[in-house]
């Protein structure tokens, strides 16, 4: 499968057509970006990082029962993905408090949940991707009914569930993450974009190290190890 002309550009990816209308090359760049690309910057070799990490979450991902729009990882920094019409929101879901929902709401900072929380973000950078509840997504029209959002929750713990556990196994404690979903040309709700250190926080379970893209955002140093460390453990079989 080749890459055909350029569709999309991204942030963190580039999406090519290929030879077959219904199938898009994932192309992951090494940029990095915090705050709406307020901040900007470069890692030589993240994009393939992430990619890699991506591919192994996804197959486990898969294997559970998640359906993706992963087709096949074709190199270190190139997917082969199902085209798919993304679902304009931001399902962030939420095991400890930090990051936004901290500062919004004075939760304080590492302050276990009493429970997963799933949260939507409205999925346009004009609007600086505000939170939104579900009435808002009706009447945006982003999905088609309160079922499709249901959906989407459930769908979000299941994929927490399965990665907490995994991430737990290595080391490391997803504290909160972001997934993106887009409707196949079935009409099936798929799991899209990526899952990596640029869309999760992960914390070392023993020295509580930041090992994700808040390393960037915070201007910690070291993001690249933290990454390379993080695709390490992704790819330890237990
Ligand atoms: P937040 O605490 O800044 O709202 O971030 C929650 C989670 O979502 C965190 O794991 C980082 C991820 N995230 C993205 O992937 N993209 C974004 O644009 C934002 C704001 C957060
Ligand atoms: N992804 C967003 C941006 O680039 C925000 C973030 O991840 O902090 O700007």
């Amino acid at each position: 499968m080749n890459k055909k002309e350029l569709l999309y550009e991204g942030k963190a990816k580039k999406l090519y057509a290929t030879e077959d209308p219904d199938l898009l090359i994932a192309e992951f760049k090494d940029d990095l970006t915090a705050f709406n690309a307020q901040k900007k910057g470069s890692e030589s070799g993240k994009g393939a990082l992430n990619c890699q990490i991506s591919s192994r979450l996804y197959e486990l991902l898969e294997k559970n029962g998640i359906k993706t729009h992963l087709i096949k990882t074709l190199d270190e920094n190139h997917q082969l993905v199902k085209k798919v019409e993304i679902i304009p929101i931001e399902v962030v879901v939420r095991n400890t408090a930090t990051g936004s929902l901290s500062k919004r709401l004075g939760i304080k900072e590492a302050l276990k949940l009493p429970f997963t929380l799933v949260e939507f973000y409205l999925k346009d950078d004009d609007l600086n991707d505000p939170i939104i509840c579900e009435e808002h997504c009706l009447i945006l029209n982003l999905v088609k009914d309160k079922e499709t959002l249901h959906l989407l929750k459930e769908r979000a713990k299941k994929i927490n569930s399965v990665l907490k556990e995994f991430f737990s196994q290595r080391g490391l404690d997803l504290i909160d993450f972001k997934v993106e979903f887009g409707i196949d040309k079935e009409g099936e709700i798929v799991l899209s974009d990526e899952i990596s250190p640029d869309s999760c926080r992960f914390w070392d379970m023993d020295t509580g190290e930041k090992m994700d893209k808040d390393r960037f955002r915070q201007n910690l140093g070291n993001v690249k190890v933290a990454y390379e460390e993080v695709l390490k453990r992704v790819l330890e079989e237990k």
